[in-house]
Parts: C-alpha cells; structure tokens; sequence
C-alpha cells in the first residue's frame, strides 16, 4: 500500500502526461468563487452551461435532475434573504458565524444561479445532481467563469416559503432542491484547499 504520488494536487503539471491536458488544467484550477462582478453572461456562455449540464451521465440514464438558470436577481435575493432569515432564527450557531462572516451572501453576488433538483423517487437523484453540478463548474472554469456550488440553501426549500421557492425556480412536480450553483466573472482569488492525510490508497 502506498500513498499518492503526490499529495499536492497543484503540483501536477510536472506530470507530463497531464501538462497539455485542458480537462485536467480546468479540474486543479477550479475554485470556490465567493464573489463575482455584476456582469451577466453572455448566450454562449449559457448556452455551454446547459450544454454540460445535459451531457451529464446519470444513473440508468434516469436524468433524475431539473436544470433551473435563473438570472433574474430579485428570484436569487430572495433565496437568499429566506436562507439568511431562517439561518439567523435558528440554532445552528456555526451556520449563524458563517452567515455573518459571509455578510448574509449565499450566492455571493453572482450573475446566474443554477438551481439543480431531483426527482424525489430517484435514489440516485442526489448523486446524479452532485455529478451534473461537477460538470456545470469544470465547464465555467474552461470558459474563465468562476462558480462555487451552493447548498446552504437548500434550508429555503425546505422551509414554510419551500413550495413557493420550488414553483417560482420552475422545479417540476415531484422534484425537490439538490444543489445550486452561483457563476459569474469572479472577482475574487483563492488557494487550492488542502487535501487531507490518507485520501487516496494505491495497491
Ligand atoms: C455539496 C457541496 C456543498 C457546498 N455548499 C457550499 C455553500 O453552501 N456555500 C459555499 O460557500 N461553499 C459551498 N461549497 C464549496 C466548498 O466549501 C468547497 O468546495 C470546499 O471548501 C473546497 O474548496 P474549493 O472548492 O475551492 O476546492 C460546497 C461544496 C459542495 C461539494
């Protein structure tokens, strides 16, 4: 048994096998965007978007997912106000420093926030939506779009506003929030995360 070859995944592009391989670059210089300029994307840009979305694979091919892009802002801040108002009411005090230290942004600004729900029957529904939002942000990355993939706020649809939020973000019947995914131009920079002891076994 031993451990990666390398633990520090940024190291990578000593790697010659992975040095001019575009998949692997948008894959290590993938961040967490937690802040975004004003500037909506283009059609292209949502047309790519969607385009990775789809293409996803999923469970028996199921497609147990619901793509919902909303660009509309008052739609996005009120997510997050109900987010930032049950978080706040409640006793969760880690979510509460959290909220406060993010200055109640759950989307961070961005432009465009996917919304991904899953048909409830599906047991794969939460790992068919997890792949599909993986595909969503290595695409923005490939197009210099910063994304980070959002589900805090999956407390907003499961409060008393829930069914509201799920009619408003056009969630089909029977499908319930999985993830979000807020994109836009980032703003912002961040180091790559640390990756913890023990995390891959080679035999
Ligand atoms: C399922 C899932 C839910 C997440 N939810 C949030 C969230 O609600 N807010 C947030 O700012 N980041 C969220 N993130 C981003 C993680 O915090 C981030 O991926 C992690 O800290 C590693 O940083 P990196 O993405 O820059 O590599 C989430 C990520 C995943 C995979």
């Amino acid at each position: 048994m031993q451990q990666t070859a390398y633990a520090d995944y940024t190291a990578f592009q000593e790697f010659a096998e992975c040095a001019d391989n575009p998949v692997m670059h948008a894959i290590v210089e993938r961040r967490s965007t937690r802040g975004f300029e004003p500037m909506a994307l283009t059609q292209d840009q949502m047309e790519t978007l969607t385009t990775a979305a789809i293409a996803s694979p999923s469970a028996m091919n199921r497609q147990s997912w619901h793509f919902t892009f909303c660009s509309n802002s008052s739609a996005i801040k009120a997510v997050e106000a109900e987010v930032a108002r049950l978080i706040m009411e409640g006793d969760d005090e880690a979510a509460k420093e959290r909220m406060t230290a993010r200055h109640g942004k759950v989307f961070y600004n961005a432009p465009t926030v996917v919304f991904i729900s899953s048909d409830e029957s599906s047991i794969w529904g939460a790992v068919d939506a997890g792949i599909a939002a993986e595909n969503i942000v290595l695409a923005a990355q490939s197009m210099g779009l910063g994304s980070v993939i959002v589900g805090m706020c999956r407390i907003a649809f499961e409060g008393e506003n829930g069914k509201t939020f799920a009619h408003t973000l056009h969630f089909p019947e029977g499908y319930r929030f999985s993830l979000a995914i807020a994109v836009g131009t980032s703003n912002v920079t961040k180091e790559a995360h640390e990756v913890g002891e023990g995390k891959v076994t080679m035999m």
